[in-house]
């Protein structure tokens, strides 16, 4: 699978750690073991962010294709870079292409080119808080649990058929930084499980 970044990367890391090395990829996988899911590319749009750092450290291969600030969705521009990174991820024959934090919306080029194959993990019980502030915006509203949900990337804003969730607590206390890494931690285990459930449907229980 490829996996696209634009952050810290802690999710990324928390597939790199569950997953298979890729020299381990030869060797029958012992019973009840986790599949064989192999990261062959990471890329983000933000050079040099830590999750392109932890990819490299990781000895994964990673590209950077930083987006124009004028490059808006359905400009000559936008669309140009859509397919610059579909032809990227494509170059390294991926199944499944893994949004973890990466933090822009797809045009049709990319969109078509992996339809039905493309998963984002974000850090709400959607469809409730949607964007890029789902934290911030679940503490304003005062919502007592909170989440995370992992969904098929259609061509909206966290829209896409959901494929799991898991709840997470909101206490009277919470920062917007500290809700956020209550719901990280939980999202971690939650896309490494949804991932390798989608690996074993494909490879058979
Ligand atoms: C996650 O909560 C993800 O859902 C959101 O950004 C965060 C990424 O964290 N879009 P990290 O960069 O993997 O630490």
């Amino acid at each position: 699978m490829a996996v696209l970044v634009s952050g810290t990367g802690t999710l990324l890391q928390s597939m790199i750690d569950s997953f298979s090395a890729p020299s381990s990829l030869s060797t029958a996988p012992e019973p009840g073991s986790a599949p064989a899911v192999e990261i062959v590319v990471v890329g983000s749009d933000v050079a040099d962010c830590g999750g392109l750092q932890r990819a490299s450290a990781a000895g994964i291969p990673t590209f950077a294709l930083p987006l124009a600030p004028f490059a808006e969705r359905g400009t000559p521009a936008r669309r140009a870079w859509d397919t610059q990174l579909a032809d990227q991820v494509e170059s390294h024959g991926v199944d499944l292409v893994v949004l973890a934090g990466f933090m822009k919306l797809f045009d049709e080029p990319f969109l078509d080119r992996f339809e039905g194959r493309i998963i984002n993990s974000h850090p709400s019980l959607l469809p409730s808080f949607p964007g890029q502030h789902a934290p911030r915006d679940a503490l304003a509203y005062g919502v007592k649990i909170s989440g995370a949900s992992v969904f098929a990337v259609d061509g909206g804003i966290d829209t896409g058929k959901l494929l799991a969730q898991v709840a997470v607590d909101v206490f009277e206390t919470d920062t917007v930084e500290t809700l956020h890494e209550r719901i990280k931690v939980a999202e971690r285990a939650m896309l490494v499980d949804t991932v390798a459930h989608l690996a074993r449907q494909r490879t058979g229980p």
